[in-house]
């Protein structure tokens, strides 16, 4: 049986500690740093992007305007309030 290198074996765990732990901390800030929707009545209906762009485009209502060019589903980022 092969001598076993606990030194080199250690170090990698280390390194894959701190992969998972990296990744991790970016998935979970990428998907926190979008505002929720706010519990209102024009927040309800999530169904489609048209209804989003309405208000959140121009600067006619006092909604503020989207500050990222349109990205698939709003709400995979911007989840509905509860
Ligand atoms: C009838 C107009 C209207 C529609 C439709 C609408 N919004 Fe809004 N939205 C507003 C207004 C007004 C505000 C600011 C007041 C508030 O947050 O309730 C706002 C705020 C927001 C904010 C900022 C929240 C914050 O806390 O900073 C986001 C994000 C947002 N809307 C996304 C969406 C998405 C995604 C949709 C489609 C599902 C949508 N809105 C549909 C009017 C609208
Ligand atoms: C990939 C994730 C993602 C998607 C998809 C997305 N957004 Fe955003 N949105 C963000 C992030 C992150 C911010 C905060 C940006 C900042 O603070 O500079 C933001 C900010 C906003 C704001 C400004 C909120 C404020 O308080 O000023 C509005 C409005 C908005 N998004 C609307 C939309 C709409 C409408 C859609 C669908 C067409 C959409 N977003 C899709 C990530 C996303």
């Amino acid at each position: 049986m092969a001598k076993k290198n606990t030194g080199q074996r250690n170090f990698f765990r280390f390194m894959t500690l701190i992969g998972v732990v990296v990744v991790g901390g970016l998935g979970y800030s990428f998907l926190g740093a979008a505002p929720k929707l706010s519990d209102t009545d024009f927040h309800k209906d999530t169904s489609s992007v048209e209804t989003c762009l309405k208000c959140h485009v121009h600067a006619e209502t006092k909604a503020p305007i989207m500050p990222h060019r349109q990205m698939g589903s709003c709400t995979f980022c911007h989840r509905p309030a509860a």
